[in-house]
């Protein structure tokens, strides 16, 4: 039976529903998985609520430009051809330098007007995800992003890839990680053993691990379920506690805009068990995700919780992630 609204009024009650968006955090977060960009390939990105053009250099390092170029405003990702280290436009020619940003060539003119410049965004690239460095006041990068030695360890498993867009606040979809109690409603498992969280780099990186005694096929373990986050943006989720076996998760959730996040996730396992158990594994885990996912599309994001007493951890998450915000006095940042 129709309730009388369209989907698209629903949808933006839903947005008028929202406490105060806490916008758009600072920090890394992937832009892409390695694999899906070869040197010389150009893509319009949209990320942090910008459009953005990403590209491969010849020497196969990635860069990301801020997309609209500053002669009459053509799209660098719509037709940008990569010459060498940079980025040509496809309207007049005009060539941009990947690194810096600034013109350094016009086709047909010898001076280079000293504007001609797009923002160049501080981009690295690490275990199979290329990242980049969001900051609403564009300062600088205040840390760097882990290298998980596992991705070449020839003990651990090619990684799975996964990637999923979900129309929620990233904070939300972050806070995942350290809301135990969700496990029980929302995928029917039990988490019963204590959380601990410690904190790392002068408060930006937080590791939460919970033990609980488990029944194996090998025997009883105590296992060990170990989260490490570095910044709102990148985290990762290994399961301890069998020697020599291992299952390890890496994942950066990044902000399209401030109601649209998109999650990827590489898995591995140790090669000892993946044939045994990896599979199963990676699936449960991307199916998971999909119990979440009816929780998400349909949440607000609520700024100003009630929480009870049994919800230290998810405090302890909010007072954790207000240090990645700017306010709105002071960001600079505009769209261009
Ligand atoms: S709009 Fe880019 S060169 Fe003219
Ligand atoms: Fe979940």
């Amino acid at each position: 039976m129709s309730d009388g609204t369209t989907g698209e009024q629903r949808s933006s009650d839903r947005a008028d529903q929202h406490d105060t968006n806490p916008g758009i955090p600072n920090g890394w977060f992937a832009v892409a998985f390695s694999r899906d960009l070869i040197a010389g390939d150009v893509k319009p990105i949209h990320y942090f609520g910008q459009d953005l053009v990403l590209f491969r250099g010849r020497s196969g390092e990635p860069k990301v430009l801020s997309a609209y170029c500053p002669h009459i405003g053509a799209h660098l990702g719509h037709g940008g051809r990569v010459i060498g280290e940079s980025l040509r436009c496809p309207f007049h020619g005009w060539q941009f330098d990947g690194d810096t940003g600034s013109c350094v060539q016009i086709p047909y003119c010898e001076r280079i007007p000293q504007k001609a410049r797009v923002r160049a965004w501080d981009t690295v690239e690490k275990n199979r995800m290329i990242f980049v460095w969001h900051h609403a006041e564009q300062k600088p990068p205040s840390w760097e992003v882990p290298d998980i030695a596992k991705f070449a360890d020839e003990d651990w498993s090619e990684p799975r890839h996964f990637e999923l867009e979900v129309p929620v606040h990233m904070q939300d979809m972050a806070e995942n990680n350290l809301d135990p109690i969700h496990f029980q409603f929302v995928h029917g498992m039990q988490m019963s053993g204590e959380t601990n969280i410690s904190f790392g780099n002068e408060g930006r990186f937080l590791t939460a691990t919970t033990k609980n005694e488990q029944d194996t096929p090998y025997g009883k373990f105590e296992m060990e379920l170990i989260t490490h986050t570095w910044g709102l943006g990148v985290s990762s989720v290994e399961t301890a506690g069998m020697p020599g076996v291992g299952l390890y998760m890496f994942t950066s959730t990044t902000s399209i805009d401030d109601a649209t996040t998109v999650t990827r996730w590489l898995m591995t396992a140790t090669n000892n068990m993946v044939d045994l158990a990896g599979e199963e594994w990676f699936k449960g885990v991307t199916r998971g995700v999909m119990d979440d996912l009816a929780i998400w599309t349909n949440k607000i994001h609520r700024a100003e919780p009630v929480f009870c007493e049994a919800d230290k951890l998810l405090v302890e998450f909010r007072r954790w992630c207000k240090q990645f915000y700017s306010s709105p006095e002071q960001q600079t940042e505009t769209q261009k």
